[in-house]
């Protein structure tokens, strides 16, 4: 059976993923009155999600403010379920054990290493993208994406390393701001051409040279009653996984000892670098799914794949349960990519 959409009135504490330790951190949503089904409204005007480094300075300005707000809700009423922490805490409990899986109390919902991660992430994305546009009152905004597999995306976006913005987060590893190259690989050169080619040469392998299944890309089948992690798809395990780690804090104790915010589960949603990282790993999937041209089936048509649901409030603080096969096409839940050219289609090693 697929996974049923978890109850937010048994979610409990949250737990470090890799060392089993109890997290000091309260991530479980507001309850609800209700839950509706949730449907597609109709498509009136595309949303299209520019590169963070080309967005235009009134897509920032947007940005910025829509992220002000949402902050601000935090202080004004921090159970509205559309403020920052809220929105943050979102990823805790579905990824920190807070939710179990329904009808099995010992076994935890986990929307990682397995193949909810895709779906499970383009339906925060797109609640969370909701939220910011109508917290401006814009119907066309769009979520920038990080653009890490060109090289002029390779480093921090700029946008997010001014600290004076509120896309700016401090719990991130110092050296790696600025002008530094992402390592997506951990290879830990610090030459920046070859930085770049293993970037380039890395993406090309987890998008093409290394998927032969459909799973090999989307992850493995995870469903009701089985064990949480049964294995993620390349793009997961890869560049996904590369750049949470190198955004985070290397702290080993102290008070980031759990390399917040971007390098553990319960913390990544409070970097609002977050969003923008998960807008590129959803736009990769669409690259897959619709650019390139193997002949690896794009879909999963498993019915536990496609019934599985998970629950998100909405951009009217209503609680809305969605099926991962509701979310297959991005235009159907009106957006789209800025299109970019894809330097490493040409990195075949
Ligand atoms: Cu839910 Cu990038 O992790």
């Amino acid at each position: 059976d697929p996974v049923q959409a978890p109850d937010f009135t048994k979610c409990g504490d949250a737990h470090d993923v890799a060392s089993g330790d109890a997290l000091d951190a309260k991530c479980c949503p507001p309850l609800p009155d209700k839950i509706t089904d949730y449907k597609l409204p109709p498509v009136q005007i595309m949303r299209i999600r520019p590169a963070a480094h080309r967005a235009s300075s009134e897509q920032v300005a947007k940005y910025e403010e829509a992220i002000r707000r949402m902050r601000e809700l935090d202080t004004t009423d921090p159970q509205d379920p559309r403020g920052f922490t809220q929105q943050a805490n979102i990823h805790c409990a579905y990824c920190n054990g807070a939710h179990d899986q329904v009808g099995f109390n010992n076994l935890d919902f986990q929307v990682h290493n397995s193949w909810l991660f895709f779906p499970f992430h383009r339906w925060y994305l797109y609640f969370y993208e909701r939220i910011l546009g109508s917290l401006i009152g814009d119907p066309t905004f769009a979520l920038p994406f990080w653009n890490w597999d060109n090289p002029k995306g390779m480093t921090l976006p700029p946008i997010f390393d001014n600290t004076n913005s509120p896309l700016y987060d401090e719990k991130r590893d110092p050296n790696n701001r600025g002008s530094a190259v992402i390592d997506l690989t951990f290879s830990g050169s610090t030459d920046n051409l070859q930085l770049v080619a293993n970037n380039l040469t890395s993406i090309y392998s987890e998008m093409v040279r290394s998927v032969s299944t459909t799973n090999d890309f989307m992850g493995k089948p995870y469903c009701a009653g089985t064990n949480p992690s049964p294995g993620g798809g390349s793009s997961e395990n890869g560049s996904h996984t590369g750049v949470h780690w190198w955004v985070g804090t290397k702290d080993t104790t102290g008070p980031n000892k759990y390399n917040e915010d971007m390098g553990n589960f319960y913390s990544a949603g409070r970097d609002p670098v977050f969003y923008c990282h998960h807008s590129n790993v959803d736009r990769m999937w669409t690259i897959w799914r619709d650019v390139l041209k193997t002949d690896v089936p794009k879909d999963i048509t498993s019915e536990n794949y496609l019934n599985a649901e998970f629950l998100f409030y909405d951009e009217n603080k209503q609680l809305v349960r969605v099926k991962a096969g509701d979310c297959l096409d991005q235009r159907r839940l009106g957006y789209d990519y800025d299109r970019i050219d894809l330097p490493w289609l040409n990195y075949r090693p």
